[in-house]
């Protein structure tokens, strides 16, 4: 079982008020397990859509999804919500932190849900905000917090119960350069070292130069697969320190 993720013939009409939104066309795609996937293309054309059913947020009109060799079109919602607690990480494009809740309690949320016991998931929350350069900032709201941070806030959310697949809705839209190179470094490190599945809508000509497959989709349809050519550099020896300890405090539970 080498697929991480399968769609075929995948359709999305959302009703509104004011008519249908036919917002994905028939996307059939395959990544495998362990690949960084890139999603391309202009705004409306369907990206989010398509991250938020194979995120099994939301459920295709018509149409098969198999998610880490689940058929999740045929669980249930209660099945699935525990499916994705433990298996599935999601930057959103909005980022959803909890404005009440500190930096280090957003990301220790998801792991609380999980079974967490309390005092390990606040370490390991604080773990994951330093290896997104948040280490200083574990204790501020997201009102303190800049866009960027926030952004970087919400990977680090994404990352709570170390998923087997990795969804980022625009993962550096917000961020400077030096920023946007940690997160990549990140990325990188899942993928290589640790086999998580990545997925990522992008406009970011860096980070889809990271992906092995860029899928070019317009008005819900994917025109083109293509394997970037470019070699990112990018340095991942600090994250890997980082997500050693991280990798110990999940062993020792577990
Ligand atoms: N909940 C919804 N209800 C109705 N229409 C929606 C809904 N969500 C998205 N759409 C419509 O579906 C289409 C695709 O939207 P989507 O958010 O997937 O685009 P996107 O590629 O992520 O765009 P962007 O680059 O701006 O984030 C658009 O026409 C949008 O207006
Ligand atoms: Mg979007």
């Amino acid at each position: 079982m080498s697929e991480a993720i399968v769609l075929e013939d995948v359709h999305k009409v959302y009703k509104t008020p004011a008519g249908e939104v036919h917002a994905l066309r028939g996307i059939s795609l395959k990544i495998p397990r362990a690949a960084i996937a890139a999603l391309m293309g202009p705004s409306g054309s369907g990206k989010t859509t398509l991250l938020n059913i194979i995120s099994t947020l939301d459920r295709p009109t018509s149409g098969r999804v198999e998610v880490l060799g689940e058929d999740v079109t045929s669980l249930d919602e209660k099945r699935l919500e525990k499916f994705r607690l433990l298996k599935i990480g999601y930057l959103f494009q909005s980022y959803n932190l909890v404005p009440y809740l500190t930096a280090w309690q957003n990301v220790a949320l998801p792991m609380l849900a999980a079974g967490m016991p309390r005092e390990l998931a606040r370490v390991k929350a604080k773990l994951l905000l330093e290896l997104v350069g948040l280490g200083d900032a574990v204790d501020r709201y997201p009102w303190q917090l800049s866009g960027g941070m926030q952004q970087r806030a919400a990977i680090a959310r994404a990352l709570a119960n170390s998923p087997e697949l990795l969804i980022l809705d625009e993962p550096t839209s917000n961020v400077d350069l030096d920023n946007a190179a940690v997160i990549l470094g990140i990325i990188k490190l899942l993928s290589e070292v640790w086999k998580t599945t990545i997925v990522m809508a992008t406009h970011d000509p860096d980070v889809a130069a990271m992906a092995n497959t860029v899928y070019t989709i317009r008005g819900g349809q994917i025109i083109g697969g293509v394997a970037p050519r470019r070699e990112v550099k990018v340095d991942v020896e600090r994250a890997k320190e980082i997500y050693d300890k991280i990798s110990a405090i999940d062993s020792s539970w577990r």
